[in-house]
């Protein structure tokens, strides 16, 4: 099928899990919408979480996507329910496709996670583990300043290693073996985290996992794109200016990302009868399919 596959996430991290995407299907058009006007999800409430989700994915709907994306860890763990009940397609999170990953490879059954506070409060990762294997123990530890580090490009500095060391010492007291990078961002501080925490200890990137799935998915329903070529161009949205979104997007793409499009979101919100309110953004959302 030649729709394309829809990507939200709140800001620029989410295009880690594209990098995987486009590594996996290169042949699927790929249409990304980053709110990086409302970022950070991860200190927000639930509910916060869930509207913005549903507005970010009716946003992605206009492009007639075949599936949605939710890139964003934080709005993986907290609105996976209202998108699947408000959506017509497939919805793929991340948190989901970690957790299988995790539960398959640790050996002593200590499992840590990193991730924003909201991913870390609400337990995601550990329910979706439980589900797998009840005898695993998952250590969650929110590292907040971690995100802050990685927009400002500080990838291995000292600051950083640091502030990996504080947070992460209750898990190596605890003996993790396994590792799983709950955030969009911490996939460009794997090499340093795992420096930090030793070779032993494995890491899991959640976006990698997450476009197996994707792949998977779009097989198993004869959804993927046949015809041999890409069907159009890959599209880049947020909602706040993209001068640094290109800058630290093509560091995080590892290519040049030139074509971003600012999108009046709140223009959007008022033309499609979005009010700021989680109920009625689920009818409105109704209202436009
Ligand atoms: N995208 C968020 C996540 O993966 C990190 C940034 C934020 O707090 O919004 O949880």
């Amino acid at each position: 099928m030649r729709k394309p596959i829809g990507i939200f996430d709140s800001g620029i991290g989410g295009l880690t899990v594209v990098k995987q995407l486009m590594k996996l299907l290169p042949d699927e058009q790929l249409i990304y919408f980053g709110d990086t006007a409302r970022i950070p999800y991860g200190t927000k409430s639930k509910r916060l979480i869930e509207q913005y989700a549903l507005e970010d994915a009716a946003f992605l709907m206009q492009f007639d996507i075949k599936l949605v994306v939710v890139a964003c860890n934080t709005a993986s763990s907290l609105a996976m329910d209202v998108l699947r009940r408000n959506l017509d397609i497939p919805v793929v999170g991340v948190v989901e496709p970690g957790a299988v990953s995790a539960a398959g490879l640790t050996k002593n059954n200590t499992v840590g996670v990193i991730g924003t506070t909201a991913t870390i409060n609400s337990g995601s990762y550990a329910s979706e583990i439980a589900k797998l294997d009840r005898n695993i123990r998952v250590l969650g530890q929110p590292c907040p300043l971690l995100v802050p580090l990685v927009e400002e490009g500080w990838l291995d500095d000292e600051v950083t290693v640091l502030t990996m060391r504080k947070y992460f010492k209750g898990l190596m007291d605890n003996h993790i073996d396994t590792l799983i990078l709950g955030c969009t961002h911490y996939p460009l501080l794997e090499e340093t985290i795992q420096r930090v925490v030793g070779d032993k200890v494995q890491l899991i990137d959640s976006g990698k996992e997450t476009a197996k799935v994707v792949q998977q998915l779009l097989a198993e329903k004869g959804l993927l794109n046949i015809s041999g070529e890409k069907t159009g161009e890959d599209r880049f949205f947020v909602s706040d200016i993209p001068a640094k979104f290109e800058e630290i997007g093509s560091r995080f793409l590892g290519r040049p990302l030139t074509n971003v499009e600012r999108v009046d979101f709140d223009q959007f919100l008022v033309q499609s009868g979005f009010p700021a309110n989680m109920h009625k953004a689920e009818n409105n959302l109704a209202n436009m399919r």
